[in-house]
């Protein structure tokens, strides 16, 4: 493995709603995450995140592992039904005292805390309300940053405001297989935007409370036009739009870009500028690149998507191409000039069906390939002069992912849910020793 620039940040990430558990513990409220899961059909397994990994009462424990990993940051989401059990009113204190403990923790470790704001589980109350479809979710958004930032402002060392607004709009909301389950197609986009007006403004609360740095979590997938038509073309362009750019170019700056479902009406006056504040750190999620060609005529879509050949798979079924992460970083480097901000990767990973030997070993060559790989396409783009600073493993621990629940293992630690016990996969000691370079 070549050598990473001094002070290059190695992390892993996780969220709340994934790993915690004890769902009512200490006045935390209903997120929309607790109604989708509890809908019958909604999750695989038909599992919840009620217990999860029982982060809430082990993360001293799972601090132990970040710690034993070496790496300097460790990216988790604050859950925001626990800060407001309702999305409105006062922080509530002891909601906010376990996110306090675990910060201490992390810096008594010599993990920098990285925290994200927004990890999809919105509060049921504000869903009730209309969610992210109601203009005001964008104000309680910035409130609830300000109350964060007051009590942890001091000791986080990167805040992220949304983890991944394109899929939870488009999940979440355009085809519903995530929460809350809507299925608006590109009626979709005023989700978009008071997501990312909600962005705007809780960059500025953050400001007015933290010299931190502030960032968002964007997710990305180059893509790969199958076909040589115009139609496969303007068909690639548009997913394009929908999926790089409509969460990027405005932030930078740029306005919206001409994607599928733009409503001008739900843009108000001055909402480009809130949109545009400055961030310090763009954060990049990268899985894999999407294959795309012309729909059949009748298609309620611009587009149709069609699985990449030629590429090994993860268990998800997602192909595995650390080209697409280089091909990735350059793009936007392409893309955005001088007016892109550092990036950090702060999602990369891969799930396998990751078993236990006899003697309780797990071992995940796979996973390891796959790190291995991305890790050398960051190490690329950065040769090739796009300046990225850091990269963040998706994820510590094996978690409930969200639609698949239980099925899907990403972490580079083992989790037997049944008795809660964390075991190191064979990629941790990877890791460890990556970083430890
Ligand atoms: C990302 C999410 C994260 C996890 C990974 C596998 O889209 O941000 O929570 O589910 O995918």
């Amino acid at each position: 493995m070549p050598d990473f620039p001094a002070g290059f940040r190695w992390g892993v990430s996780t969220s709340a709603y994934q790993i915690e558990g004890a769902t009512t513990v200490d006045g935390r409220g209903p997120s929309i995450w607790d109604t989708f899961a509890r809908e019958p059909g909604r999750i695989v397994d038909g599992s919840t995140g009620d217990e999860a990994c029982d982060h809430y009462h082990r993360h001293a424990e799972d601090t132990a592992l970040l710690a034993g990993l070496g790496v300097s940051a460790y990216r988790f989401s604050v859950a925001w039904p626990r800060v407001q059990p309702t999305g409105a009113g006062p922080a509530h204190a002891a909601g906010l005292d376990f996110y306090d403990r675990l910060v201490d923790g992390l810096l008594a470790a010599g993990v920098d805390p990285v925290a994200t704001l927004f990890h999809w589980d919105l509060p049921q109350a504000l869903e009730d309300a209309g969610g992210w479809l109601n203009r005001d979710t964008a104000a309680r958004f910035a409130e609830y940053a300000d109350l964060t930032a007051a009590r942890l402002g001091d000791r986080v060392k990167l805040w992220i405001t949304l983890n991944e607004p394109f899929i939870h709009m488009s999940l979440g909301h355009g085809i519903g297989t995530h929460a809350p389950g809507r299925m608006l197609l590109f009626d979709a986009f005023p989700v978009a935007h008071h997501q990312l007006l909600g962005h705007g403004l809780a960059v500025a609360a953050l400001r007015a409370r933290t010299a931190s740095p502030v960032a968002i979590a964007n997710n990305y997938s180059p893509v790969r036009q199958v076909g040589d038509t115009d139609a496969d073309r303007a068909a690639a362009q548009a997913y394009d739009a929908l999926h790089n750019r409509l969460f990027t170019d405005p932030l930078l700056g740029r306005g919206y870009p001409d994607a599928p479902g733009l409503d001008p009406a739900v843009i108000h006056d001055g909402d480009l500028d809130v949109l545009a504040a400055p961030i310090d750190v763009l954060g990049v999620n990268y899985y894999n690149p999407t294959g795309i060609r012309a729909p059949e005529e009748g298609s309620p879509l611009p587009f149709e998507m069609v699985p990449l050949d030629g590429y090994p798979r993860t268990a998800f079924d997602w192909p595995v191409a650390p080209d697409g992460l280089r091909e990735l970083l350059l793009q936007l480097h392409d893309r955005y000039g001088d007016a892109l901000p550092p990036i950090q990767v702060t999602e990369s990973g891969c799930a396998y069906d990751d078993v236990p030997d006899a003697q309780g070993r797990v071992d995940d060559p796979e996973r390891i390939a796959y790190l291995d790989g991305h890790v050398r396409a960051v190490h690329e783009a950065i040769t090739a002069g796009v300046p990225v600073t850091g990269y963040f493993v998706w994820s510590l621990l094996d978690n409930w992912e969200w639609a698949e629940g239980f099925t899907k293992r990403f972490g580079l630690v083992h989790v037997d849910y049944p008795t809660q016990r964390r075991t190191p996969k064979s990629s941790y000691a990877w890791f460890r020793d990556l970083v430890r370079r």
